[in-house]
């Protein structure tokens, strides 16, 4: 079974977890892609959407489905994303697709985290997935060395041969071979960097529930 036929399958048992009459997260990437043209075909089931990148916001309205500003809406019941590893925990590395920041300030937001993702990004430790630093522009290289006591690599994300530019104008630092022990201990470490805007690492505030796609059907993860 393809990757994009797990995805495709957790993006329609995710359908289940959209609130009626509300305004739903929706997250970035590609298991996010499947789900929100799944969600274009039950669109009048909610009332807007609060998008996590400008790609999600365009690929929302491709659908004609309503994109509110999150300063606009009091509550987002759900919240339903992606990520590039999970842990038995609920615990997650985001940001492969760059919109961490984003993502992150939706889901803190968010009463529910649905998780949508296959079976390859349930890892037992987190880390294999580079971990990226969304950081502000100038501070770059400080950043850079001074994440290199946490034992990892800080690469300097490239589009080409400039950096690659967040949709809030920031760098990313991808910081590969962490093997991550203390997910909470690490996201207020780098978070409290000055020059960091935000770690991808969602540990703090993690998913509630992972709709996880395998061959033998949907798996559903519920945390505390
Ligand atoms: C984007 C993200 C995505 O959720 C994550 O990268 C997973 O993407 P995909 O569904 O394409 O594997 O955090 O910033």
């Amino acid at each position: 079974m393809s990757q994009d036929t797990l995805k495709l399958s957790v993006a329609r048992a995710a359908l289940a977890f959209v609130p009626e009459g509300k305004i739903l997260g929706v997250g970035t990437g590609t298991t996010a892609n499947f789900f929100i043209d799944e969600l274009g075909k039950i669109k009048d089931r909610i009332t807007g959407a609060v998008a996590s990148s400008e790609a999600t916001a365009a690929r929302l309205r491709s659908h004609d489905i309503k994109v509110l500003d999150l300063n606009d809406v009091s509550a987002i019941p759900v919240y339903i994303d992606g990520a590039d590893e999970i842990n038995q925990q609920g615990t997650m590395i985001k940001g492969g697709g760059g919109a961490l920041t984003r993502e992150k300030i939706i889901a803190s937001a968010a009463d529910k985290f649905v998780c949508i993702a296959d079976e390859s990004k349930l890892v037992s430790t987190l880390g294999a997935f580079p971990l990226p630093v969304e950081v502000i522009p100038s501070a770059h290289a400080l950043i850079a060395r001074k994440l290199l006591p946490f034992g990892g690599k800080p690469i300097l994300r490239m589009n080409g041969q400039a950096p690659y530019q967040t949709d809030n104008g920031n760098f990313i630092l991808d910081i590969h071979q962490l093997a991550i022990t203390n997910p909470v201990a690490l996201e207020n470490e780098i978070n409290n960097m000055p020059g960091v805007v935000t770690v991808g690492l969602f540990a703090k505030r993690g998913a509630d529930i992972c709709l996880l796609g395998a061959a033998g059907g949907v798996k559903t993860l519920t945390f505390q």
